[in-house]
């Protein structure tokens, strides 16, 4: 008698190789995910194989490795189509500029893009590219779009490149695009934020003078939406309170816009309860006292004086509500001096339970810039985390959001 076969099938990956230096680290990728007991079957681009070899792929993945849409021996065993619906994710990595491109464009003139096309299974994308691909303006476009297609992204990470120069660009560790990929795989309600109400707060807001003048910051919103894009991805419904900026919405969360400090606190409060709020956004701290209805006009007696009053304190005000108060209040400390300490006079004053300090300076290109080092300060200590990219920084704070409500106390 055959007994049933309990053993449970691994999810499988598709693991599309682009032709960049960095394609030598999808060999160790590929350990990585079957560490991790999943089964891996690799594409590689035609460039691609200019770099690493289909042999060493398929001998770490076990598998048959696929390159030639028009192979009739492949497309008879499996045919394309087959191949992107077989998986349960597919990863990029690394996703060349010109991969993206074609992704973003819809095209599918190889085997790479045509599965690319042609799936209806989530996609994880790890860019690897020198430094000016990964900041032109046609690779930024196509990032946008792919990212308001559902796409998820991990990394790059900012460093020393191959070819000499030092930025963002560097593909993700492998590791990390692992526990990414695990992190996608695992079904919604076993996800670690899952059930949690997670409130962020992103961006600048603008404080009006007149119907046409305001008052703002140079905020971009990169941390706060990278954050709430990082709380819904480990499972949590998200509530994103944002500033005016000019970047996209992340995928999965509600976004709430506001424009004034004011109308901020009006839409954290209306998004109560939650289990945790993270105020992210930089926030005005004075308004302007009497606002004209219309636009002031130079009449000749030298400029106006500007009366500012106080803006409501978002953070302290959340973290001293009697009722009400979420378990776990983050504050962001951007400082541009005594980083640290600063930060632990802010987390006393605040009565929240983290500060997260980061140095604003102007020679640390932190507002506006995709990376940032920060330092997370509760009553417990400081933490300070080494530079990473905006997104790394976002995907380790969800993580360490998760573990502390998953403790009995975390301050
Ligand atoms: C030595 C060398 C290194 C390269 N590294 C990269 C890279 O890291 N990222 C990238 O986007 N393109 C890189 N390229 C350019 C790509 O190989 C080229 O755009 C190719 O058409 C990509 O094809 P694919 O997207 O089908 O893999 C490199 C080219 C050479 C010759």
């Amino acid at each position: 008698m055959t007994l049933p076969d309990t053993t449970p099938t691994p999810r499988r990956i598709l693991l599309i190789i682009g032709g960049g230096i960095a394609a030598y680290k999808a060999l160790e990728l590929i350990r990585a995910l079957r560490k991790r007991g999943l089964a891996v079957r690799c594409v590689l681009t035609a460039a691609a194989q200019h770099f690493v070899t289909a042999l060493s792929a398929g001998s770490l993945s076990g598998d048959t490795v696929y390159s030639d849409l028009f192979s009739l021996t492949d497309e008879a065993a499996m045919g394309h189509i087959e191949l992107s619906r077989d998986a349960d994710l597919l990863i990029v990595a690394p996703a060349t500029a010109d991969l993206m491109a074609k992704m973003a464009n819809g095209l599918a003139n190889d085997l790479a893009s045509t599965v690319l096309l042609a799936t209806d299974k989530p996609v994880l994308v790890a860019p690897a590219m020198n430094v000016r691909m990964w900041l032109h303006p046609a690779t930024r476009r196509n990032v946008e779009r792919l990212r308001a297609d559902g796409a998820s992204f991990v990394g790059p990470d900012e460093g020393d490149m191959a070819c000499g120069e030092f930025g963002p660009g560097r593909m993700a560790e492998p590791e990390r695009i692992a526990e990414a990929a695990v992190e996608m795989l695992r079904p919604a309600d076993a996800k670690p934020l899952s059930g949690r109400h997670v409130i962020v707060t992103s961006g600048p807001t603008h404080e009006p003078i007149d119907p046409v003048r305001f008052i703002a910051n140079r905020s971009s919103g990169k941390q706060g939406h990278a954050i709430a894009a990082a709380c819904a991805r480990l499972g949590a419904r998200v509530t994103l309170v944002s500033g005016p900026v000019a970047i996209p919405d992340p995928s999965g969360v509600d976004v709430v816009r506001v424009e004034t400090a004011v109308g901020m606190l009006e839409a954290v409060d209306a998004a109560l309860p939650a289990d945790v709020a993270v105020f992210c956004a930089a926030v005005a701290d004075w308004r302007v006292a009497a606002q004209g209805g219309e636009k002031m006009k130079k009449d000749g007696k030298g400029p106006p004086a500007l009366v500012l009053v106080e803006n409501p304190d978002i953070l302290a005000t959340t973290a001293h509500r009697a009722s009400g108060r979420p378990d776990l209040v983050v504050g962001f400390a951007a400082e541009t001096e005594k980083v640290i300490a600063h930060a632990q006079d802010k987390l006393r004053r605040k009565g929240c339970d983290w500060i997260v300090a980061n140095d604003v300076s102007t020679a640390t290109g932190v507002m506006g810039g995709d990376s940032n080092t920060v330092h997370v300060v509760s009553a417990k200590g400081v933490e300070s985390w080494p530079t990473m990219s905006k997104a790394a920084v976002a995907d380790a704070l969800a993580r360490r959001i998760a573990a502390a409500l998953g403790e009995s106390t975390w301050v």
